[in-house]
């Protein structure tokens, strides 16, 4: 059991007394009164007040960093952020042993996880040393002489999600601090702990007051900075509700940048001329890999009402052979659901679509048993339930049948959402028009493949909804910072 009292303000590791949050693990165990849910740990419940202390200490390492941190050259800050790799490269273990505890993800994600934030990290600093030559550039236009410089933008609020704590969380934290930010850092909700074996490493890279980490309920401590007023800005992977609420509390939302990463209802389009293996495995692991908790996950399927029976045997075939169990079972693909009353939820979009018509097509879908849920696969799916709109980021599968591909167009231009669409079919006329139709509407068009964030180098981003600002290594360096001007006339009094 980990009991975790401390935090991170202004480089000191501080030990909090106050009251803690219990942290419960969706895993459950066997005891002598039978399975039962495990409380794996607990984290500091920090006052308003306290976290304002964290805040202060990232405007003071801000405002009063001439000299430092934000003015440090790009090789100083890597060289930190080197010596912060090396010593998270030796957390490994324990950090994906808590992935699995803490929100279910199996051993082979975990470590994929881990891993890919690691080259994330190395990735970054490349692109930082291959751009650093241009980050103050030189102009002569017009008799003003002028220097460009990319500078920091703030204090940031870095907040990451549940189903990619560590990954997406780094997402925006490094490209923020690596740019001269400095930034209050408030782990996931879910995947808390695991930020824990990492603490001292934080402490011991960064500056004091660079990073500065906090715990507790929203209202009492992210909530309480927004109110300042003093955040540049707000970095946050998460729900639309989430980021709303906390968003709507900043007096001046003109002065503050938002960064978000949020809902999505991204749709499969199979064609008729699909080649069927292939759209039926894509649309599996598409929709269900981690159980579909990704935002990426696809959440509808649209199928040719001509190839969709087939289509339905062979994807009720392959969800078959997916295997339900611990997150560190070998070859497992259905694990625990973190979040508290999931099934409960996932189970009404399923009632929901059976009292509208469709029916759970495949063997002991929509079955649950404490925080497992077997994934349930719908059909036929139409407007009238809640499943067709709603992102149910769970083991949910809604197929809908469809005869005209202006349908499914349809479909993308009325939703609320614009991350990504994939299209499966060999048609290059038809396809050509789908990409024209869906390039304006979303951040990604996916051919023959299931929607995914990576790889990292790529843009990911989204309309409507679904994001506001693009990440990738390269555009998130891009994204948390400006370019300030330093100009003059370019006359004998200013040669020097
Ligand atoms: O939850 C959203 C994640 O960014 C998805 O990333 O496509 O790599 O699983 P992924």
């Amino acid at each position: 059991k980990i009991e975790q009292h401390e935090y991170l303000i202004d480089g000191i590791l501080k030990q909090w007394k106050g009251d803690q949050s219990p942290v419960l693990s969706p895993v459950f165990v066997k005891t002598t009164k039978g399975l039962e849910q495990k409380i794996i740990g607990s984290t500091p419940l920090l006052t308003k007040e306290e976290a304002l202390v964290a805040l202060d200490a990232a405007v003071k390492a801000y405002d009063r960093g001439h000299g430092q941190w934000p003015t440090f050259t790009v090789s100083e800050r890597i060289e930190h952020v080197e010596k912060f790799l090396v010593q998270m490269r030796a957390k490994r273990t324990e950090v994906v042993n808590l992935l699995m505890w803490e929100i279910g993800k199996s051993l082979k994600d975990s470590e994929k996880e881990f891993d890919r934030t690691c080259d994330y990290i190395v990735d970054t600093i490349n692109e930082l040393k291959a751009t650093d030559r241009r980050s103050a550039t030189f102009h002569n236009e017009q008799g003003i002489m002028a220097q460009i410089r990319r500078v920091p933008l703030g204090v940031v609020l870095c907040m990451g999600p549940y189903n990619y704590p560590l990954n997406e969380t780094f997402s925006t934290l490094l490209p923020a601090l690596i740019m001269g930010n400095t930034v209050v850092f408030k782990p996931a909700k879910y995947g808390v702990l695991l930020i824990k074996p990492l603490i001292e490493a934080f402490r011991d890279c960064f500056p004091p007051g660079v990073i500065n980490i906090i715990y507790g309920k929203g209202r009492d401590t992210v909530g309480a900075l927004m109110e300042t007023g003093k955040l540049d800005v707000f970095a946050f992977i998460g729900t639309n509700k989430g980021a709303n609420e906390i968003k709507r509390l900043h007096p001046k939302p003109h002065r503050l940048k938002s960064i978000l990463g949020l809902d999505a209802k991204n749709p499969a389009v199979v064609l008729p001329d699909a080649d069927l293996d292939n759209a039926v495995s894509e649309c599996v692991m598409g929709s269900l890999s981690f159980n579909g908790q990704r935002c990426t996950a696809l959440k509808i399927l649209f199928v040719h009402k001509s190839i969709v029976d087939e289509f339905i045997k062979r994807f009720n075939t392959e969800v078959a052979k997916l295997k339900i169990g611990m997150p560190w079972d070998a070859g497992v693909s259905l694990t625990p659901l973190p979040e508290p009353g999931k099934a409960d939820y996932l189970k009404g979009l399923v009632e929901d679509a059976q009292q509208h018509g469709a029916s759970v097509m495949n063997d002991q879908g929509g079955i649950s048993n404490n925080t497992f849920f077997y994934p349930a696969v719908l059909y036929p799916v139409n407007s009238k339930m809640r499943v067709y709109y709603e992102e149910q980021f769970g083991p949910v599968v809604p197929i809908v049948p469809f005869d005209k591909v202006e349908e499914t167009i349809d479909y993308v231009l009325d939703s609320n959402f614009g991350q990504q669409v994939s299209v499966f079919g060999k048609d290059s006329k038809v396809i050509a028009n789908l990409i024209d139709a869906f390039a304006s509407q979303v951040g990604r068009i996916n051919l023959n493949a299931q929607c995914q964030r990576g790889p990292d180098i790529y843009p990911f981003n989204g309309r409507k909804d679904s994001a506001e600002g693009t990440l990738s290594v390269s555009d998130a360096l891009r994204v948390f910072s400006i370019r300030t001007l330093v100009a003059a006339k370019s006359n004998e009094s200013n040669k020097a």
